[in-house]
């Protein structure tokens, strides 16, 4: 499997901090996130316990929103749902003026939920039910993303049965790679996402035809935790020259959607720069006369959150194993992607002290349940709690509750304050919905 992490020499525990003004280390509190203690939390809520910094995404999202008005270009940004689709976030975000893409009714009915008008929602995934369309374009949905020529038909039949008309663009597979894990690929020809370009135009007229479509565009998304802009620079010329095919065919062409992806430094690898992004975006799209728009996820959520846990006990057996009360039903992204994340000791003692290899791992039992391989760390006697960094993407929204394991709690730090979000779950509640059927007789 390929291996989407930076492949530089890790960084320290110094260098991590330096690297994340979201966090602090103090010599009485600890680290603090937004200057907020998480030992302050821990104390409240327990460990294991997700942390998002409400600050650090508001900032994230105008620095993004600023790259793109400091090259004049309008962008209409929708969040990506699945990067994390707390309600508290997905309120966040729309309070900046995001709208949102969804891949599912149930991402769609939590952006509704949390204050997101329809009509600035963009639906996308390669298989959505007809059931699931039905609600969509019966709320009044903004723009579906489609991804196959069954799925233009199904629409146009279920919209016009509801007498509406379904404002769709058809997401093109532009087969370029996106240079990421293989399985956050979504640009390759033979990924299952999108239709082929060369598909592009015989749909794009059949659509038009349609009493229940009306094709607004082109949508394109390539993959995700992308660190450099020359897949995008790839990928959105194509799209231009769609657009440009397209209405030299007749066709209207009104909206391109550039989709998400952007890349965040887990390692020490820099992030994708918005300002290198957004100048991109210009130099291929200027004087193409679209609507723009893109779905950012992770790059809007991943810096902001942590996910704190404490230490059961460390274990020696040949080597130093640090076993938390944290596992991989929480965080997945390790042991799914053998994703790299930063962890640092809470206490500043902690963080000072000297460090030797350990592994981290939590106490689920599978080998998979590993956070970190010869990580250097300081000794970290039980109790000791570490923050897991950058886990406010695809992190709560994958746990699971396999081995018995509550979810954890969830806490929104904002302006110096901090406020439970999530209650932790009741180890009575995972078995909620289930039924011991009674004995049948033969
Ligand atoms: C269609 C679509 N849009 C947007 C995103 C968001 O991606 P990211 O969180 O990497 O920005 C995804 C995730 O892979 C996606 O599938």
């Amino acid at each position: 499997m390929a291996d989407m992490n930076f492949t530089g020499p890790e960084p320290d525990l110094q260098d991590l901090l330096a690297a994340r003004p979201q966090l602090q280390m103090h010599a009485q509190d600890g680290l603090c996130l937004e200057d907020v203690p998480l030992n302050a939390i821990a104390d409240q809520y327990g460990t294991p316990v997700w942390v998002y910094g409400a600050g650090t995404m508001r900032a994230r999202f105008a620095a993004l929103r600023d790259a793109f008005a400091a090259e004049n270009v309008p962008m209409h940004i929708h969040y990506a749902v699945k990067a994390n689709d707390h309600l508290a976030i997905l309120n966040l975000f729309c309070e900046q003026g995001a709208g949102a893409d969804v891949v599912s009714i149930g991402e769609f009915r939590r952006a509704i939920k949390a204050g997101i008008a329809a009509k600035n929602i963009v639906y996308s995934g390669v298989g959505k039910a007809e059931a699931e369309l039905e609600a969509a374009l019966a709320a009044g949905i903004g723009q579906i993303n489609v991804e196959s020529a069954e799925e233009v038909e199904m629409i146009s039949a279920i919209a016009a049965r509801l007498g509406v008309v379904a404002n769709i663009a058809l997401r093109m597979n532009p087969d370029v790679d996106a240079g990421t894990h293989a399985k956050i690929t979504t640009g390759l020809a033979e990924n299952k996402f999108g239709i082929a370009a060369e598909d592009i135009p015989a749909l794009y007229a059949r659509a038009a035809s349609l009493p229940g479509v009306q094709v607004a565009g082109i949508a394109m998304h390539i993959g995700s935790q992308i660190l450099s802009t020359e897949p995008y620079r790839l990928a959105y010329e194509k799209g231009a020259e769609m657009v440009r095919a397209l209405r030299a065919a007749g066709q209207n062409v009104e909206v391109l959607d550039i989709g998400g992806g952007l890349g965040i430094g887990y390692q020490d690898e820099p992030g994708l720069n918005p300002a290198a992004f957004a100048a991109t975006v210009r130099q291929v799209t200027h004087g193409l006369g679209v609507r723009l728009m893109m779905e950012p996820g992770r790059y809007l959520a991943g810096p902001a959150g942590v996910l704190l846990g404490a230490v059961i006990l460390q274990k020696q057996a040949g080597k130093r194993f640090v076993v938390l009360d944290a596992a991989m039903n929480d965080l997945m992204r390790p042991a799914m992607y053998e994703a790299w994340h930063g962890i640092l000791p809470v206490d500043a003692s902690a963080f000072h002290a000297p460090a030797t290899p350990a592994d981290v791992v939590g106490p689920i039992c599978e080998t998979a349940d590993q956070f970190a391989t010869n990580r250097a760390l300081p000794d970290l006697q039980p109790g000791a709690r570490v923050a897991l960094l950058d886990a406010g993407a695809y992190g709560a929204v994958m746990s699971s509750a396999y081995n018995a394991r509550p979810r954890p709690a969830a806490v929104l730090v904002d302006r110096g304050g901090f406020e439970l979000i999530t209650r932790r779950q009741d180890v009575d509640a995972l078995w909620e919905g289930e039924m011991i059927p009674a004995p049948r007789r033969a």
